[in-house]
Parts: C-alpha cells; structure tokens; sequence
C-alpha cells in the first residue's frame, strides 16, 4: 500500500505517473521493448526525449536564448563543472552559504580556484536569507552562487538577488514548484530527484552567451558548449529518468502548470506552519520571511519524545519525517507530488500526538 512519504529527495512520484508508467513497463508502445532497453539514439527515444524537452521548456517559459540540458552527474557535480566553465573570467566567484548544500558548493569551488564566501550566517543553522546589503560582494566575481532553498536547514529565498553579476542558482529542491524568471539567471541547475522524477538525472538551463563564455580547455564531458552541441546525447544519458522525467512533465500541465502547483505549494506550506505556529509542542525556528515551502523542518519541544514520534507516524502511514542526520528534529518535505490530504493527515497526527503527550 502507498503512503505518504515526506522524503527529502528521492521523494514521492504521483501515483498516476507510476501507473502509466507501469502500464508502459514491459512495452513501450509497440516498440517490442522497454523504455530501459532503447539505444538512446533510436528514433522512438529521441521522441521521448525532445518531448520532454519541449515539455519542460513550456511549464518553465524557458527564453529561446536558453538550452536545456539533461545530464548525469547530480547537482553535486555542478559544484564543480561550474567552477571549472568560469573560472578562467576572473580571480574569484561570489558564494552566498546559507546552509549545508552551498557550504558543500563553496568548498568545492575553493578546490579549484579562489571563490569568496560573500555571506556565512553568524549561527550555526542560518535562519534569515540575507539581503544585497549584506552581501560582501567582489568586483568582478565571474558569477555569484547561491541556493534559493536548503533542502536541509528549510531555508529559503523568496526573491532573487537583484544584481550585475551572472547569477547561478542550485534550485535541486525548490525548480518547478512555483513560476521562474529564468532569464535573470545564468545557469539553474537542479538534481531530479524532488520535484523532477527519479534520481540519476540532473537539468541545466543556462543562457547560451554564458555557456560560449565557459573554458575551451576542458575535457568534453565538463563543457556546457558539448552538451548542448550533442542536444545531451555526448554520452550514454540517464534514459529511463528522462522518460518518467517527461510523463512528469505531462502530469503538471494536464493539472494546470505551475500556477497551479505555486497555490496548491504555499496552501500546503501555511496550513503546516501555521499548526507549527500555533503549538506550544512543536517549533520551527526559521524566521517567516524564510521559510522554505518544500521542506519544513520541525522539533518537538521536547525531545525525549522524537524517537516515539517517528515510530507512531510511522504506524500511521507518514514515511520519513526524521531530519536530515547534520541538524536532527523533524523534516517534512512537501513536494509537488504530496497532496494536500497528506499535509492534512500529517497535521491531524501531529495534532493528536501532541494531545497524547503534552
Ligand atoms: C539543494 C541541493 N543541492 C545539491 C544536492 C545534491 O544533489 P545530488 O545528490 O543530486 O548530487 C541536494 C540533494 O539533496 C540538494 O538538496
């Protein structure tokens, strides 16, 4: 039986894309095969493949002056592609760290050339998004990173930093939940595995003038410029992600796009933190201005009573509430595919443990 799984990541699939999908499982439509079985290079591959393409570059209103691109490697192996395509256009890249997943970024780049960490919460867990002001920005940074949501901390930006500098956003946990400015950015990059499809496949939209801008020098497989000349088929790509990927896609517009998921997005968000809220039990400690409306991390007051609250939500069917092992508590993560009735069931436990323990 399917319950509700409030996973970071992979995360929760709709169910009417895992039934079409296994319909299609044995034979994809009189191919005499499955989807897994296809040279990525056949005709009836390359339909799925630019659909989803196409699909994607809708729901997001992607600018003809952008290219997609579907690769493998994670949102972790952007840390490094990044710096490697840029680094050669000055002395130094601007990191904003405002968690665990840009301070990963920023150490990494720090491997490879000498980025400036241009905001560090003075906490251990930031609790405020910074604004420009206090970012201590270079001269001439070749582009500024940021993460418009932890995943881990459930922090996030709710507006995009209004600057000169090429902006490169990790939007792994937070791409497709609500409508984007693409154009104000350089690159997005996000991992597939929350609000995309299953793991293994990794998206790039990046601005084509940036992309001729990246280093000439690099193996073939690091260059944005290969990729996309090869329409991301340089090497064997993550096929059966693309194509659960694209029947994602399809589901999202068929309920409206991301209009759509925004409302269902922030409804589902504030009927959680409002519970947390109004609680004398539980407590989310971000500031409001902050509040991630994917992931939602939360603690019980008093943590004697963790451990038991995971293993009765457990027996009432709310899969993976426990907080990511670096920060500890309580997580749910609220992706496009969680219903509301999740949410409301998840509130209706909360609501009842409390009253059992208080
Ligand atoms: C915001 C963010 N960035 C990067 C990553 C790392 O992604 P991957 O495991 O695909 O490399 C994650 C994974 O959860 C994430 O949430």
């Amino acid at each position: 039986m399917r319950e509700w799984n409030f996973s970071a990541g992979p995360s929760v699939i709709s169910a009417e894309v895992l039934k079409e999908v296994q319909s299609e499982l044995l034979e994809f439509k009189e191919s005499g095969m499955s989807v897994m079985e296809m040279s990525h290079r056949s005709d009836i591959f390359s339909d799925i493949s630019n659909n989803a393409k196409k699909d994607l570059i809708n729901l997001l209103k992607v600018p003809d002056d952008y290219d997609v691109l579907f690769l493998q490697g994670g949102a972790t192996h952007q840390f490094s592609m990044i710096a490697f395509n840029y680094k050669h256009l000055s002395s130094t890249a601007d990191y904003v760290t405002t968690g665990s997943w840009t301070k990963k970024a920023f150490y990494e780049a720090t491997k490879i050339f000498d980025p400036n960490e241009v905001f560090k919460s003075d906490e251990d867990i930031c609790k405020k998004v910074p604004n420009i002001e206090e970012l201590r920005l270079s001269k001439n940074a070749a582009y500024l990173h940021y993460c418009p949501n932890e995943t881990i901390e459930g922090v996030a930006f709710h507006e995009i930093p209004k600057i000169d500098t090429p902006l490169i956003a990790d939007m792994s946990s937070v791409i497709l939940s609500e409508p984007l400015e693409v154009n104000k950015f350089s690159i997005i990059y996000a991992g597939a595995q929350k609000n995309i499809g299953p793991a293994g496949l990794t998206i790039v939209i990046i601005n084509k003038e940036f992309m001729e801008m990246g280093n000439k020098n690099l193996p073939n497989i690091l260059k944005y410029s290969e990729h996309s000349k090869s329409n991301s088929m340089l090497n064997t790509p993550p096929t059966f992600s693309w194509y659960i990927a694209g029947k994602v896609f399809k589901w999202m517009i068929n309920l409206g796009g991301l209009d759509y998921f925004e409302k269902q997005n922030k409804l589902k968000a504030s009927l959680l933190y409002n519970f947390i809220d109004n609680s004398d039990f539980y407590e989310n400690t971000i500031d409001a201005s902050s509040r991630s409306i994917m992931n939602v991390p939360f603690n019980l007051k008093e943590s004697k009573f963790e451990e038991k609250f995971l293993s009765e939500a457990l027996n009432n069917g709310l899969l993976n509430l426990k907080g990511h092992r670096s920060v500890g508590g309580m997580r749910a993560s609220i992706y496009n595919a969680m219903p509301l009735e999740g949410v409301k069931d998840l509130i209706k436990f909360m609501d009842y443990f409390k009253s059992k323990n208080n």
